[in-house]
């Protein structure tokens, strides 16, 4: 695998991911494993974020601390299955912004096209995380990553619950200095761009849809 895909193989992620596979999760147990499973991929997410020194006073005398600086950090979801994730990750970053691209498969071209696009203010100093539960065909994923460059922020990562090869390979292709996240690497899509094995519709297991 590339080394700019990171697998976040830790037990709890493994065991979570395998829970929301089973058809029959509820949807209440499905979202409540996404909100879990993203604080936790939130850690690793956040490894190499930047550290300031600031004093600090204890009961016993004045130190020096590090802390982020949560504020330059955007979760940018993607619609509407990326709002799953948003929850879980802001137990971790309570201060990070949000963004959110609405993006939708023109059925002549199959090409994505944009019909919401709404980000925090001074883009260029701010650090992005992209966040979306499937890498499927990597068509949207790719078309956000393109917009957002755009803004010119310091930089952009990539976050999914599933990837599947063919998506990994669209986003590596058009943006390869992006770093991917992922839980699992599925086998393949189907012919309706579904991921296999998969845990099928992100979006209508979250929002109890189908
Ligand atoms: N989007 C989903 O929600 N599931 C898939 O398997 C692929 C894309």
């Amino acid at each position: 695998m590339s080394s700019n895909v990171h697998l976040i193989d830790h037990p709890m992620v493994q065991h979570k991911l395998t829970l929301m596979r089973r058809k029959d999760a509820s949807t209440n147990s499905f979202r409540r494993l996404l909100g879990e499973l993203s604080t936790l991929m939130a850690y690793e997410v956040t490894r190499d974020v930047p550290l300031q020194e600031v004093e600090v006073e204890t009961p016993l005398e004045v130190t020096t601390g590090k802390v982020i600086d949560g504020k330059k950090l955007v979760l940018v979801s993607i619609l509407r299955a990326g709002n799953g994730f948003l929850d879980g990750m802001l137990e971790v970053v309570p201060g990070a912004r949000i963004g959110h691209i609405g993006l939708y498969r023109d059925p002549q071209t199959l090409q994505p096209v944009e019909y919401y696009f709404k980000m925090p203010s001074e883009m260029h100093e701010r650090d992005v995380i992209v966040v979306d539960p499937m890498l499927a065909t990597g068509n949207s994923a790719a078309a956000a990553v393109e917009r957002l460059k755009q803004l010119k922020p310091r930089s952009i990562k990539f976050v999914c619950l599933l990837a599947a090869p063919e998506g990994i390979a669209t986003l590596q292709g058009a943006h390869p200095e992006v770093p991917i996240y992922t839980a699992a690497v599925d086998r393949e899509l189907d012919s309706h761009g579904y991921i296999l094995p998969g845990l099928g519709d992100a979006g209508d297991r979250i929002f109890g849809t189908k």
